[in-house]
């Protein structure tokens, strides 16, 4: 039976997307039915209900939602805040766009149901600077939340107050890293801070603070309403639930965000994509945005869920399916996104200050054609130095490519080590065209 849509039922069909659906529509579709049910039952039944869906966080690491929630404090006097992160930096990465862009009320009333269920009277939906149209498409629609008592000081006539606001970011990577975002929030530069403590703990203005991604809060009026056990059935398993959005770009027919049960294989993703560009074989994919290590095209049967490309060697990460054919160079793919981490690393850590760097130049010498034969080694050894070392997750993720690199395709490397050039025949990122030596 073919999945029906959910997180983007109300934008199938939109082609220009040129009006979101307001609030008239999307009330008179259901929409905030599930945050008058969590109003009804009370907080601690909604962390339950989202508990039991199991819900894993949509931004990166999969961590479970309501077990999230669960860590801020019911006892402690200061305040508490929700921030929705939208930054959607990560290279590949669109989905949360389109979420804004067509269904806006949908994530304001995610966040409504989360501060309802952690006591949170202040929501900051932090979105990436560049998405000016997203920030003033968020901003009618809280707007038209307030006008119509959904927001405010007593949310759909409950007494429960709650305040919305959008926050805008200055394009940078790393403010979409949990803690260089409440850096940004609170208006200093983005760099993160030492955890712990968490932000559960210690987060916006130094009080308790949930940070959770736009499709996981998307998710939450549907658990409310149709219940967490029509969540859990959808999914691989018991730890993989729920519907997934996949952006799926790079060599393909379709390019674009497909709604799938989380599970999908890349094969089911290509098909509805239709198929490779051009007909053409496939060679690789990244299945989760420039942070996950690369497979191999023989890799393209694996369910794409947490746990299943957590087994294969990579990660589900922010659901970026990058598709590349038989014509792409592998090092100056890799290349290309060490060079993206060494500028958008924020400095504070050496390993991932210096390691991004070395890694960008370490692979540009090589697709250069004056890659040297211990460069491979060198490349492990590096990464080696840069996993699990810094302050953030960006070190890792830049370790993810280029080990995966090293470690599955070492033929390639080889090949532009002993040929002196880049095998391929396309030009060369430095300008030069591949195949006539340096
Ligand atoms: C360098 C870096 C960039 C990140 N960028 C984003 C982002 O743009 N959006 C996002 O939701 N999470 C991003 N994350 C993950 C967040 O730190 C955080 O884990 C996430 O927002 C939590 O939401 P979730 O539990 O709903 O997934 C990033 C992490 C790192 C290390
Ligand atoms: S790991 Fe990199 S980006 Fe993260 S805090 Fe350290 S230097 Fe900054």
């Amino acid at each position: 039976m073919a999945f029906e849509a959910v997180l983007l039922r109300r934008s199938s069909g939109a082609t220009a997307l040129e009006v979101p659906v307001g609030l008239k529509e999307y009330r008179a579709d259901g929409g905030y039915e599930g945050l008058e049910k969590a109003l009804s039952v009370g907080p601690e039944e909604v962390i339950e209900e989202v508990k039991a869906s199991g819900l894993r966080g949509r931004g990166g690491a999969g961590f479970p939602a309501a077990v999230k929630w669960s860590f801020i404090p019911k006892s402690d006097n200061k305040p508490k805040y929700l921030v929705c992160n939208a930054d959607e930096s990560e290279p590949g990465t669109f989905k949360d766009r389109l979420l804004i862009e067509t269904d806006p009320h949908q994530l304001i009333e995610g966040c409504a149901i989360c501060c309802y269920a952690v006591g949170a009277h202040t929501c900051y939906i932090y979105i990436r600077g560049e998405y000016v149209r997203q920030a003033e498409i968020l901003e009618t629609a809280i707007r038209q939340a307030y006008d119509a008592g959904v927001l405010g000081d007593s949310v759909l006539k409950s007494g429960f107050k709650l305040d919305m606001r959008v926050h805008r970011g200055a394009g940078a990577y790393i403010c979409g890293e949990e803690t260089g975002m409440l850096e940004s929030l609170e208006g200093r530069r983005g760099q993160p801070r030492v955890k712990p403590p968490f932000p559960a703990i210690v987060g916006a203005f130094g009080a308790p603070t949930v940070i959770n991604n736009v499709e996981t809060l998307c998710n939450v009026p549907h658990i409310m309403t149709r219940g967490a056990d029509w969540f859990s059935e959808i999914g691989t398993d018991e730890r993989n639930t729920g519907p997934k959005l996949y952006c799926i770009s790079g060599h393909v027919e379709r390019p674009g965000v497909y709604e799938f049960p989380i599970g999908v294989t890349l094969n089911g993703l290509l098909e509805a994509a239709g198929g490779v560009l051009g007909g053409r074989p496939l060679k690789a994919f990244i299945p989760g945005g420039a942070s996950a290590p690369i497979l191999s095209a023989e890799q393209s049967h694996v369910p794409m869920d947490f746990d299943s490309l957590a087994k294969a060697g990579s990660m589900l990460g922010s659901a970026a399916v990058v598709v590349m054919d038989d014509t792409t160079c592998l090092v100056r793919a890799v290349y290309r996104l060490a060079k993206f981490f060494a500028h958008e690393s924020c400095g504070q850590c050496t390993p991932c200050r210096e390691g991004t760097n070395w890694s960008q130049m370490v692979l540009g010498r090589i697709e250069s054609g004056n890659g040297r034969p211990e460069d491979p080694e060198l490349l492990l050894r590096m990464t080696g130095n840069m996993s699990g070392t810094a302050l953030c997750a960006l070190s890792d993720a830049c370790v993810g490519p280029v080990r995966s690199l090293v470690q599955n395709f070492r033929p390639e490397i080889e090949e532009h080590i002993t040929s002196g050039r880049c095998p391929l025949p396309y030009r060369s990122v430095f300008g030069k065209t591949a195949g006539t030596g340096h």
